[in-house]
């Protein structure tokens, strides 16, 4: 029998784009061989459970330590958001799809565990920028770098560091020229799009940055880790985003480099999905062996490579959509407080922070392909003001469904949409779409929402929405206060249809920021968490400042 580590081999897994969700149907050969591997290493398991320590992304990956278990529990996820178009998906019941076949790591782990906590490098924390708003572009905020202490490495790559510094140097001034010459609006010529008009904050500025990002921008992906928790992720699901991004960054030639020394951001690609499925323990409520997994990952490539600790990790980031991301990140102090953390949970009293960490969209994907929910009529053909229909669970959901359940026809909120009801054509036939936080700040709807061309109601307290830095959020959507859910007819009367019809025309607009395209194209959603990620590293500098 082989040893488990012959899976590590199979590095190509790593190529693979989510253009095909089943692996098995595309690769129906080497699935069976995985299979068959699966089940073997499940009883080799049984012996070898007195192993030595054990990681998941190490050579001796022994993925398949881990027996295959059957679960059909989801409860554990039930501190979730969950659509219910007929009680039909909800993300509970998705979720226990998810879990079927799953694999069990609990030896492993237990196995892998550092009884002792890390110990970090001396390096002062970068400071925190005062930075609560959001507002980028903004000249403070691009003042605002962090310089780290002088590395104790070569002078080569001292100089080479110096050179990516002085390209974001330069690039700083480029965009920061734009923001204060706001008379020499002159347009930068581009081959398919240029950003114009009330749905950007500023689209000269931001024109100007995402050229300098596809100028410049390189990402480094560590190469440590093993499928599927490392260099892995869903590709449907309300957690597709995970997966989306992590094999498009992986298949990418234009912004990712081979070379670290040529690197301004370090990708750690693991997928908090994939952990939570083979690693968690489900009803353990214990969440040490996923923080844990994460910092020996750190250990590893802090120890193998200069990076981590010449900026104590800020100059790296992370992604996740899974909703325990934020506590997962906490497994190592510095991925938490320095790191730029993409996060779909971008909760800012769960210690989001606008300024350094990255919102990213919750994108319910069910297909391959978004065709089929792309497009919707205009205002005329839209007969109800508003609908919501989900799970009441949260801060949010009961207010509303108390005050707006059954009470009147214009204002149509479900609990559960009755039978043959189909969710998308009531979000067509509807002028506004409501998106209330669930238990979690992000809410699938919204993009839903700007899909079907339909404008969204913003209802939740500390939530950053994705792209605020660069879209103007309140050109085409309402944001509600929880306080004026019971006003929230009045409110929406208020705005004229002329206005209306302005706002769904920059819905469309905006949409092609969250457009999910395999391979991707530019300014769709992969282009946008890049540029969200080249802003963070813009308010970085690593090295002594000159
Ligand atoms: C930049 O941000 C600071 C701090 O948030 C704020 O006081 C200032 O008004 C902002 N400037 C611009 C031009 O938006
Ligand atoms: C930002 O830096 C530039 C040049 O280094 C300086 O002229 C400007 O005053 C700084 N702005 C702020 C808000 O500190
Ligand atoms: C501002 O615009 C003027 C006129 O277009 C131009 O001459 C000048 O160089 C610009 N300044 C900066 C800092 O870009
Ligand atoms: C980074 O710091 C850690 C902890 O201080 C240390 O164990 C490790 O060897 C350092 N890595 C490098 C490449 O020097
Ligand atoms: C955000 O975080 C706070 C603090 O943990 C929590 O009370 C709240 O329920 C979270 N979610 C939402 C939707 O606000």
């Amino acid at each position: 029998m082989k040893k488990p580590s012959s899976l590590s081999s199979s590095s190509h897994l790593s190529s693979l784009p989510c253009l095909h969700g089943n692996l098995c149907t595309r690769e129906a050969i080497f699935c069976m061989l995985l299979s068959l591997l699966l089940i073997s290493f499940a009883f080799l398991a049984v012996d070898s459970r007195n192993g030595n320590s054990v990681s998941w992304f190490s050579l001796e990956s022994p993925l398949l330590n881990p027996r295959v278990r059957a679960s059909g529990d989801g409860v554990l996820f039930s501190r979730s958001d969950s659509i219910k178009p007929g009680g039909k998906n909800s993300r509970k019941e998705r979720l226990v799809e998810l879990h079927r076949s799953e694999l069990d790591s609990r030896d492993s782990v237990e196995n892998s565990s550092h009884g002792s906590s890390i110990s970090l490098p001396p390096v002062a924390a970068p400071s925190t920028a005062p930075m609560p708003d959001p507002t980028l572009f903004n000249n403070s905020l691009m003042n605002d770098t962090i310089s780290l202490p002088e590395t104790r490495d070569s002078g080569r790559r001292d100089i080479k560091l110096k050179k990516i510094e002085l390209g974001l140097a330069r690039a700083r001034a480029a965009i920061r020229a734009v923001i204060q010459n706001k008379s020499s609006l002159a347009n930068l010529p581009d081959m398919d799009y240029v950003p114009i008009g009330p749905v950007y904050r500023n689209a000269y500025t931001f024109h100007r940055s995402y050229v300098e990002m596809e100028k410049k921008f390189k990402v480094y992906i560590y190469k440590e880790g093993e499928p599927p928790i490392f260099h892995d992720g869903p590709c449907k699901s309300i957690y597709s985003s995970e997966g989306r991004f992590i094999h498009s960054m992986e298949i990418d030639d234009k912004f990712q480099t081979r070379d670290p020394e040529l690197a301004h951001v370090y990708f750690l690609p693991f997928s908090v999905v994939k952990m939570v499925k083979l690693i968690y323990v489900p009803n353990s409520h214990d969440m040490g062996p996923l923080r844990r997994t994460i910092s020996d990952y750190i250990d590893v490539i802090a120890t193998k490579y200069p990076y981590w600790n010449r900026s104590a990790g800020a100059d790296h980031f992370m992604l996740s959509c899974h909703d325990w991301g934020p506590y997962v990140s906490s497994g190592h102090p510095h991925l938490f407080s320095n790191s730029i953390r993409v996060l779909c949970n971008a909760n800012t009293s769960e210690g989001f922070n606008p300024s350094k960490d990255v919102s990213l969209p919750e994108i319910n994907l069910k297909t391959d392909s978004i065709a089929s929910t792309i497009g919707g009529p205009s205002a005329s053909h839209r007969p109800i003001l508003a609908f919501f229909a989900g799970g009441d669970h949260g801060p949010i959901r009961p207010l509303l469904l108390k005050h707006w359940k059954n009470k009147d026809n214009d204002i149509q909120v479900y609990e559960y949409l009755r039978k043959g009801v189909s969710y998308y054509d009531m979000m067509r036939k509807s002028k506004y779409c409501i998106c209330p936080s669930g238990y979690e700040v992000a809410s699938p709807r919204i993009v839903e929402a700007l899909y079907l061309e339909c404008v969204p109601v913003t209802i939740g307290d500390n939530y950053v929405l994705p792209f605020s830095d660069v879209l103007n959020w309140k050109s085409f959507s309402v944001p509600v206060s929880k306080e004026d859910i019971p006003n929230l007819k009045a409110i929406l009367m208020s705005i004229s249809p002329r206005q209306y019809i302005r706002m769904q025309r920059r819905v469309k607009i905006a949409q092609r920021h969250f457009m999910v395209n395999s391979p991707p194209k530019r300014y769709d959603v992969f282009h946008m968490i890049l540029h969200s990620i080249w802003l963070r590293r813009l308010n970085v500098q690593v090295g002594p400042r000159d």
